[in-house]
């Protein structure tokens, strides 16, 4: 056990564990830089399987049963219902709405206002039953701008970039740049979010290939990448 700021004592588990109950702090409070969870004191935060670091906003919901993994950010009136699975260090900007089966992979940036689906097509007098529900899956490193929708049953590759508003109906390959609606391939871009030119190279200094499988989009030409 190690002594928390707040005098407190918690354990030093990581966050693949389960049954971990998130701490509260007092409103104002500096949120944490160490390993407990921050919930702010109009937050609700039902699940216990929130990571150690997390941050969740005030008028945020996290449901019983989603997953929150280590260090993510969760700002004010973001909802992440019971199924929703969030890796570590995941961002998640104002008034989204992550619903079950949308999975956010490791470092993952969701921007403001971005909208999740789960279920194709909705009517109410002929519900579709969870176990229907189309899966979404946004890759390690991906970042989806601002108000963008992401139809459900899409995977949106790793390191790819959703524009601003963009309306993803299919699959965006891992490092494109996708926008419009619906969202086409403008361009490609690093895992630094630089958009590349033709030599795929960036001045970051990372430099990518495209893979022989077109639908796998670019992949590491050197290890930086
Ligand atoms: C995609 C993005 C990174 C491109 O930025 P950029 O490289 O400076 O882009 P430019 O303004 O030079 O535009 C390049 C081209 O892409 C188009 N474009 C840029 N953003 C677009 C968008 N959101 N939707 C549709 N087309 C877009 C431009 O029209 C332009 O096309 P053209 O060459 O035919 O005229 C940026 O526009 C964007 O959407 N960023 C996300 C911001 C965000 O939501 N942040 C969230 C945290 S606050
Ligand atoms: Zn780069």
């Amino acid at each position: 056990m190690r002594p928390r700021a707040d005098g407190t004592r918690a354990s030093g588990r990581r966050s693949s564990t389960r049954s971990r109950v998130p701490s509260r702090r007092s409103p104002g409070a500096t949120p944490p830089t160490g390993r407990s969870v921050f919930v702010h004191p109009q937050a609700l935060c039902e699940s216990e399987d929130v990571g150690p670091g997390t941050r969740v906003w005030a008028f945020a919901h996290v449901m019983v049963g989603a997953h929150v993994g280590a260090g993510c950010n969760l700002g004010d009136h973001v909802f992440v219902e019971t199924g929703a699975w969030i890796g570590d260090r995941v961002t998640v900007k104002n008034q989204v709405l992550v619903w079950d089966r949308v999975t956010l992979e490791d470092e993952v940036f969701v921007g403001p206002g971005v909208v999740f689906t789960n279920d194709l097509r909705p009517r109410v007098r002929f519900r579709t039953p969870p176990k229907d529900f189309l899966p979404t899956r946004v890759g390690r490193g991906a970042a989806i701008g601002a108000n963008a929708t992401i139809r459900c049953g899409v995977t949106v590759g790793a390191n790819a970039f959703v524009a601003a508003g963009g309306v993803v109906i299919r699959d965006v390959p891992p490092h494109a740049l996708v926008a419009g609606n619906p969202a086409r391939r403008i361009g490609w871009v690093c895992a630094c979010a630089e958009t590349l030119g033709s030599d795929f190279t960036c001045r970051c200094g990372r430099r990518y290939r495209l893979a022989a499988d077109g639908a796998a989009g670019l992949v590491p030409a050197n290890r930086g990448a």
